[in-house]
């Protein structure tokens, strides 16, 4: 079932990713550096709103007028920090969402790297948690319609004693109690957020958190003129006596509550559940068999500690020696985090193939790929090689197959990750004329799947990273490939003078093709457009297309019953042999069993039965009140309704009834209550 969606997404990706490169630079790739960007996004959304919460009141009849003087009083302190707030808020949706497709698309999320996609649920789950809270802080009337449709939502699962949807039934039952929860949540959430989002990137060595920081520069102002453009504001204020028929909804966080006008909360639940077990399922459907984990050779670890440095799972650590030799501390590698990417194989000093036959074993290596059977792999295939353009090619077995064409006259040895070479190999190689040209054909630029292999790789040729490649070897004949497009580097190779080392050290490998990139100004103008798209997209959706929950011709009426029916059995006196019988402590002179009816209620309108239902008392035993909420969708004209409620377990008839003709006015939010005294009651 996966790996169709997977291919599509990832050939998506992919071409998503390459163009994003050609306009921003694999630097500035948006799409490669999404975590960074939801961490800064996240800064902007705290920062902003700290300044908001100093001016807002928390009560519900100040938060509207509070958020309206934020805007209009001081359009370019408190209008910019609301509107930076909701886009960013929006931006980490988009970006959330982003980067949960393209872990799955590139499958960095199964095997022992689950950790980091099931860490993840949490802080997709707070981030909505966040932004619904914070939109009900505004009480404007998608406030209203969150509030409402959040009550009916929480109303179908068995978490509350009373509905949740009775706290907005109508103005009259509006109180500050559950908006003052809302605005605790709206804080309590987003630092909950901070904590699975640092959890969440517990098992990346050196997690990528902050963005390039001229192009965090560029977003943030990108934010900063959008806020200026299109500032956030609210939509009118909220009335509970009133259902608006239109209203604008930000998409981003509240896509899934027409649905629950549509198909109601259970279905909505089904839905949002199945989801989640999906997503949660996804790290094991199916099972990822890994290759057998990195092995220490303790006759070769002197405990150098390079490989901890370089591995980007924090699979390994330092411990003390458990073995004879005078070294204080050697590799261990953690076998439930371990990926067998090989990026430690290539960090080991001890993995030089100038060592003789029988000892070459570095302090660490791959059991099924060992560095000895490289070795010897590389020198018998290469004595098949011909001409002047012979090639080693170390290829990324995640980047994309070599073709035909490139694979002539060359060996290529496919690898975990590229940064599983020693950079004495290359040296090996050319000193002992095995080939002219290296090719190191990794993943696309700055999108290497093992997150540190091309970095690595790079430092380690450049000779800023131990184990460097040694100056005599002529850069020349190395090409780093991230897109393994080697023709024209094949090409030239034919055309250098002969092989030989050199102690000056050449000037750089050949880097194809991260280093074609477009002129300054044509990069300028498409990242403008795109940021430009994106920005008016966030916007556009941030309110519209706007959500119609009623008809013009149609008013809302709610059934909001809450009744405590007789009990069931009347008290009877306990005789002294029944008192005695009963543990000290529970002696008492009358039994009054609790449990209490249930009530069977009708609604007819214009003669037609629209509901039936029996509705048992809450509580354990049955021994509370029953309740009922139920909102129906009605002409706003004139009609006749008739209710009927039969409470005291009689078999047929009613014990009470109420008919009437109401004829509410559009829109018009239509209460029914019930009172014991007084019967069914409405305005
Ligand atoms: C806005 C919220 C999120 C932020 C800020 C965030 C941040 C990050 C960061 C910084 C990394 C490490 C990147 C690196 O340095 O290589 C990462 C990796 C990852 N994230 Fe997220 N993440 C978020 C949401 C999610 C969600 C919702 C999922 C999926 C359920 C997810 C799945 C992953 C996975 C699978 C990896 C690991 C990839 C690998 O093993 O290389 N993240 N995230
Ligand atoms: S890099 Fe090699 S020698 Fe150094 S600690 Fe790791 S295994 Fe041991
Ligand atoms: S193979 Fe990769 S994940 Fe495993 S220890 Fe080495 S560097 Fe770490």
């Amino acid at each position: 079932m996966i790996p169709g969606p997977r291919k599509w997404l990832r050939a998506m990706f992919g071409a998503l990713e390459a163009i994003c490169s050609r306009v921003f630079t694999p630097e500035w790739n948006p799409i490669l550096q999404l975590g960074a960007l939801g961490w800064f996004f996240f800064w902007i959304v705290a920062v902003s709103g700290v300044y908001l919460y100093v001016f807002f009141d928390t009560g519900i009849t100040r938060a509207y007028d509070t958020v309206e003087a934020l805007t209009h009083a001081q359009p370019w302190a408190g209008g910019v920090m609301r509107s930076l707030h909701r886009y960013a808020s929006d931006g980490l949706v988009i970006i959330a969402l982003t980067h949960l497709l393209r872990e799955f698309a590139l499958d960095q999320m199964r095997g022992k790297r689950w950790f980091a996609w099931i860490t993840g649920l949490p802080v997709l789950m707070l981030i909505y948690v966040s932004g619904i809270t914070g939109y009900w802080l505004v009480w404007d009337v998608m406030a209203q319609y969150v509030a409402v449709m959040t009550g009916e939502l929480l109303d179908v699962l068995p978490l509350f004693g009373e509905p949740i949807s009775r706290n907005f039934v109508n103005e009259a039952s509006l109180s500050s109690r559950f908006f003052t929860l809302m605005s605790f949540i709206h804080i309590a959430a987003p630092l909950l957020l901070l904590l699975f989002m640092w959890i969440h990137i517990h098992r990346h060595t050196a997690a990528r958190i902050q963005p390039a920081r001229s192009f965090g520069l560029v977003v943030l102002a990108s934010l900063l003129g959008l806020s200026l453009v299109v500032p956030a504001v609210s939509q009118p204020r909220a009335n509970l006596d009133i259902v608006p028929a239109t209203l604008g909804l930000d998409w981003f966080y509240l896509a899934a509550y027409p649905l629950v006008q549509q198909w109601g909360g259970v279905a909505v639940w089904q839905l949002l559940g199945g989801a989640l077990l999906l997503l949660g399922l996804l790290p094991w459907l199916p099972r990822k068999r890994t290759p057998p984990v990195a092995q220490v050779s303790l006759l070769n670890c002197n405990g150098c500690g390079r490989c901890v440095a370089d591995c980007p799972f924090g699979a390994l650590s330092l411990e003390p020696r458990s073995d004879w030799q005078s070294y204080a501390v050697e590799a261990v590698v953690n076998p439930d985090r371990c990926v067998s990417c090989g990026l430690c194989v290539g960090s080991c000093p001890t993995g030089t193939p100038f060592r003789s036959a029988s000892t070459f074993i570095s302090g660490i290596e791959l059991p099924h790929l060992p560095l000895a059977g490289l070795r010897e792999r590389l020198s018998e295939s290469s004595a098949a090689l011909t001409g002047s353009d012979r090639l080693v090619i170390f290829a990324c077995e995640h980047a994309g197959k070599l073709d035909a064409e490139l694979r002539r006259n060359a060996v290529v040895a496919e690898l975990p990750c590229i940064g599983m070479i020693p950079p004495p190999f290359i040296d090996f190689i050319v000193a002992r004329r095995l080939a002219d040209g290296i090719a190191i054909a990794g993943c696309a630029a700055n999108a290497c799947y093992e997150r540190f292999g091309q970095r690595w790789t790079e430092e380690r040729i450049a000779g800023k990273r131990d184990p460097w490649l040694r100056a005599r070897v002529p850069r020349e004949r190395i090409a780093l490939s991230w897109a393994a497009d080697l023709r024209a580097f094949r090409g030239r190779l034919a055309s250098l003078p002969p092989l030989r080392l050199t102690d000056k050290g050449s000037s750089r490998p050949e880097s194809l093709p991260a280093g074609r990139r477009w002129p300054v100004p044509v990069r300028a103008v498409g990242m403008t457009l795109v940021l430009g798209l994106l920005a008016g997209g966030t916007a556009a959706l941030a309110t519209r297309p706007a959500w119609r929950q009623l008809a013009p011709d149609q008013a809302v009426l709610r059934l909001s019953i809450r009744h405590a029916t007789a009990t069931k059995i009347e008290c009877k006196p306990l005789t002294p042999e029944q008192m005695a019988a009963l543990k000290p402590n529970m002696r008492r002179p009358v039994d009054c069993p609790r449990e209490r009816w249930p009530v069977y209620l009708e609604l007819e309108r214009d003669g037609r039965l629209v509901y039936r239902a029996t509705h048992r008392p809450s509580g354990l035993w049955d021994d509370g009140a029953v309740t009922v909420f139920r909102t129906f969708r009605i002409p706003a004209a004139p009609q006749s309704i008739l209710l009927r409620m039969r409470d005291s377990g009689r078999e047929s008839g009613f014990d009470h009834a109420r008919s009437g003709t109401i004829n509410p006015a559009p829109g018009q939010n239509l209460v029914i209550e019930f009172h014991p005294a007084e019967g069914f009651v409405w305005q």
